[in-house]
């Protein structure tokens, strides 16, 4: 059979940076360790003036095309996954194949493009959009381009305001990839949940604390249903393990779980029982209530035990370092996340060809989804040609004023004045916001 998956990837992140402990809190009036501590975040990615989620998702996909000497006549498929867009029917992707067009020879008249929306999941639904149609023959020899493209604003005074972040990340599916192999196994965990939605808004609606409730119980179905195709996982089957990572402190108590899960009826359970004891098994108890203390009592004792805390910091820690800087891409972040604990493997001399990754997505309203993905022998030289550091390096940092007006000048029902519009930084060989035309399209154009 051929092995479909990720053969390349890239990121843009928002040019402008929020320092989370010296700038955010202090003008919220919070502790800053609510942030890096609790929430575990450092700071979040805006984007300027002249940046939107066209520019964000065309300025990634043009340098994984140039890196790969690819043409448009490669590509017969471009789906962006994105939350955050401005048309009902005019799909983004349309937009990023005209900035496209702009700098490459040929065009895009004979690719399928679409937009996927399923908060942010969709990344991960239109990586198997791109599968499916590889696997079902119908690609002619052609690669899929998929794009995840975020601005994560929530109104100003939400409690989600502290995870807010933008960027996107572009995505080659083709077969014999050089990145990662895409399992044939998956699992979903979905249901019809009110936890975060938009409803013809921009800004969410969001029950933050339902929302991380929400997380964990559809990942644990999704967990399960993985389980009944590919059997019980166990915590050595995969070298890292990406979430979909809102903020770094909600992958915490994933992986908590996660890990609760695997070593369950394991000889690591017996291997620790001398210390934390033997996980409750809910026949023991009386009612639901009675066994969830008890679960949570032992999740508490688990996650300072040494052998957990050494499966952590090798597993899942790696995967949050690039989150931390940047906050949350919505359909982008699981991505960034595997893009994270890749970085570093590859800084480290840990060399994970061959070895497994499980990839757990997440979106709200409410869908999670697991699949794994065998790493291949190109992936040390595709990361390596990333410019994460030197893109998170470049931001601006803004201050709480400067951040209030780019709020503004983001927000579609604050009018933009021509004063409020002054960029922060000055683009260079990179595609730019250009105005609206006659019809209320939005325009954009490539800057040498
Ligand atoms: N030192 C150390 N830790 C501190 C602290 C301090 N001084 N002050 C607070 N903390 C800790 C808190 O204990 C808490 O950690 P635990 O949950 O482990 O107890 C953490 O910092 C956050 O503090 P609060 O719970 O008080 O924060 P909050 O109520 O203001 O907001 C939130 C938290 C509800 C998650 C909010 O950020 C939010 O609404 N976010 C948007 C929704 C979201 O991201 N949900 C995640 C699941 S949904 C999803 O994944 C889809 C998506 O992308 C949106």
């Amino acid at each position: 059979m051929t092995a479909v998956g990720i053969d390349a990837i890239e990121i843009h992140t928002g040019k402008l940076r929020v320092d989370l402990a010296e700038t955010f809190a202090p003008a919220k009036g919070e502790s800053p360790e609510k942030y890096t501590k609790g929430l575990g975040l450092n700071a979040s990615s805006f984007p300027d003036t002249y940046e939107d989620i066209v520019t964000m998702g065309a300025n990634a996909a043009r340098r994984l095309m140039e890196r790969h000497g690819l043409s448009p006549s490669d590509i017969g498929r471009i789906d962006v996954a994105t939350e955050s867009a401005f048309d009902n029917s005019k799909p983004v992707s349309t937009y990023i194949a005209g900035c496209l067009e702009q700098v490459f020879d040929g065009d895009f008249h004979h690719a399928n493009k679409g937009e996927r929306k399923f908060a942010c999941i969709s990344g991960t639904q239109s990586l198997d959009d791109a599968y499916n149609w590889i696997k079902a023959g119908r690609n002619r020899g052609r690669s899929a381009l998929v794009v995840a493209t975020d601005t994560a604003l929530y109104a100003r005074g939400d409690a989600g305001e502290a995870t807010q972040g933008a960027g996107a990340v572009a995505m080659l599916i083709d077969e014999d990839p050089d990145l990662v192999e895409l399992s044939t196994e998956q699992g979903y965990g979905s249901a019809d949940e009110t936890d975060f939605l938009k409803p013809n808004q921009q800004f969410p609606s969001v029950d933050g604390k339902r929302s991380v409730q929400v997380y964990l119980a559809r990942m644990r179905e999704a967990v399960e249903d993985y389980e009944s195709v590919a059997g019980d996982i166990h915590p050595e089957d995969f070298a890292l393990l990406p979430f979909h990572t809102p903020f770094p402190g909600m992958v915490r108590k994933a992986a908590a779980l996660a890990y609760r899960h695997m070593i369950r009826d394991t000889a690591i359970e017996e291997e620790l029982a001398d210390e934390i004891g033997r996980q409750p098994r809910f026949e023991a108890f009386d009612s639901d209530e009675a066994h969830r203390e008890a679960m949570s009592e032992y999740t508490d004792r688990l996650v300072d035990t040494d052998r957990y805390r050494e499966w952590y910091a090798e597993v899942v820690d790696p995967t949050l370092t690039v989150s931390r800087e940047v906050g949350n891409w919505y359909t982008g972040s699981v991505h960034v996340a595997r893009i994270s604990g890749l970085k570093h493997a590859l800084e480290n001399d840990i060399d994970l060809a061959g070895r497994r990754l499980g990839v757990a997505s997440y979106g709200s309203g409410a869908q999670a989804e697991v699949h794994a993905e065998t790493i291949q022998d190109g992936w040390a030289e595709e990361i390596a040609a990333l410019q994460v550091d030197e893109q998170l390096a470049a931001r601006r940092d803004i201050s709480f004023e400067e951040y209030e007006r780019i709020h503004d000048v983001h927000n579609h029902d604050v009018d933009r004045q021509a004063e409020d519009v002054e960029e922060f930084t000055t683009p260079s060989g990179e595609f730019v916001f250009d105005g609206w035309g006659r019809m209320g399209e939005r325009k954009y154009r490539f800057v040498e």
